[in-house]
């Protein structure tokens, strides 16, 4: 891919949130990356994203460095052009050879390969317009990757979602090798699949805590939560299944550990901040687990007895894991370079996420709002805010805890990939 030239064009849907999976898998592999933001595409994500990960401007508008003449020299210099994700309205505007902004002049100026993802309801994506302008696209040599069938905006699902960042890097390879012929009768939509192999987290280190910490009162009872450690766990799995080597530091579960994880039981929240700081240097820290803010004061040595009265009970607080991972971080005594906090919360789930995000110095925190339906405790299902400290949100409508934790990673991975493009493919010590 070096000195290969590939122009994404970035439109305004939901997907554009994995954008920048697609733009950094690309730069990794060498290729020089010009990503135009559409206005739409700006909604969902940053210009500063992708200047970070492509190390060049992130142009927008026709009217920006008009003396370069952008739309032209962008459609001239192009090994590919490449949108994703690809609304109606774009395939629309492309199909009608509109060119009322920088992406749709782009588009009508290359002679390049195009390479799109459609992205939309399904309702959209089967309506005979878009039907049309899909094949209007197809007749002219563009190459339509997917929709896949999945999860959409709003809970929704069916089809109509982006493939995967991966099958459209694919998609985008293959297109550079191609052709710049239209073959007669147009070009067949791509069906690339992801290398299932494909170990994009090989060599990186994560922990992962989950479950309910407990606060032992005798020998018999304790203080605890209703955390069932569903969430942590499908996290730790799903960067098992990236190919990190991964620690569940768990407290109170009785759910199984998932492949390829390596299970850490604790107990209190003191032995958690004890087994979790020992491991602070990993790539990432995913505080997942609730974990009790009080212990009692003395822990009886013997079963509390109805004889002896009503006992009061008397607490102390006990050490904030993610706060202490956070400060040590700050006062550069080390820590991972991502570290992502949760909090469960009943009123104004986002503004107090915000504070809780800035008081403990993490650098994402997964906001779930325990008054909404499905989401929570004890469900196998969860809505959730992913706020960054850089001020951007990501949120993730009611779906399964498996998917919010592989939307939860593609978020980290964007972040691990700034700060670290291409980790040791090499085992972690002692592994
Ligand atoms: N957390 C932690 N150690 C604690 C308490 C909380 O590491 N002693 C972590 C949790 O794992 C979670 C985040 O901090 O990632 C937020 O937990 P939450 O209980 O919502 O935070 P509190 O500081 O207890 O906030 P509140 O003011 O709502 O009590």
């Amino acid at each position: 891919m070096r000195n290969r030239r590939i122009v994404i064009g970035v439109t305004g849907g939901i997907a554009a949130y994995k954008a920048p999976l697609v733009v950094r898998r690309l730069v990794a592999a060498g290729a020089d990356v010009d990503v135009v933001l559409t206005r739409g595409g700006a909604r969902f994500v940053g210009a500063a994203t992708f200047e970070g990960l492509t190390g060049r401007a992130v142009r927008s508008e026709v009217w920006d460095a008009v003396e370069e003449e952008t739309h032209v020299a962008l459609a001239r210099h192009a090994d590919v052009v490449a949108v994703y994700p690809a609304t109606a309205h774009t395939m629309a505007r492309a199909a009608s050879g509109l060119a009322d902004d920088l992406l749709t002049t782009t588009l009508l100026a290359t002679t390049a390969p195009v390479v799109m993802a459609p992205a939309m309801h399904t309702e959209m994506w089967e309506h005979p317009a878009t039907r049309a302008n899909a094949a209007v696209l197809r007749e002219r040599g563009v190459a339509l990757v997917g929709p896949a069938e999945g999860a959409l905006m709003g809970g929704d699902v069916g089809a109509g979602r982006a493939v995967e960042p991966d099958a459209f890097v694919a998609a985008v390879v293959a297109a550079l090798g191609q052709d710049r012929e239209t073959p007669v009768g147009g070009v067949p939509d791509l069906e690339v699949v992801a290398d299932p192999d494909e170990q994009p987290w090989a060599g990186r280190r994560v922990v992962v805590t989950a479950g309910g910490t407990r606060e032992p009162i005798d020998p018999v009872r304790w203080l605890g939560n209703r955390s069932t450690g569903r969430m942590g766990i499908a996290i730790a799995a799903a960067a098992a299944r990236r190919g990190a080597d991964v620690d569940l530091v768990i407290a109170g579960s009785e759910l199984p550990t998932p492949p390829g994880v390596t299970r850490v039981e604790v107990t209190t929240a003191s032995e958690m901040h004890e087994q979790v700081l020992a491991r602070a240097d990993a790539d990432v820290v995913v505080k997942a687990a609730a974990v009790a803010d009080f212990r009692p004061a003395d822990v009886a040595q013997r079963k509390l007895k109805k004889a002896d009265g009503t006992p009061t009970l008397s607490l102390v607080p006990n050490p904030d894991i993610l706060a202490d991972l956070g400060r040590r971080r700050a006062e550069g005594g080390g820590g991972p370079t991502v570290l992502v906090g949760f909090a469960a919360e009943t009123d104004d789930p986002v503004a107090n996420g915000r504070d809780k995000l800035a008081r403990k110095q993490a650098d994402l925190l997964v906001v779930n709002d325990l008054t909404a339906t499905g989401a929570g405790f004890g469900h196998d299902t969860n809505e959730v805010v992913i706020l960054a400290a850089d001020g951007s949100r990501t949120d993730v409508a009611l779906t399964s805890k498996d998917e919010v934790a592989d939307r939860l990673l593609d978020v980290v991975d964007v972040r691990l990939a700034a700060a670290d493009p291409a980790p040791s493919r090499e085992p972690a010590p002692g592994r």
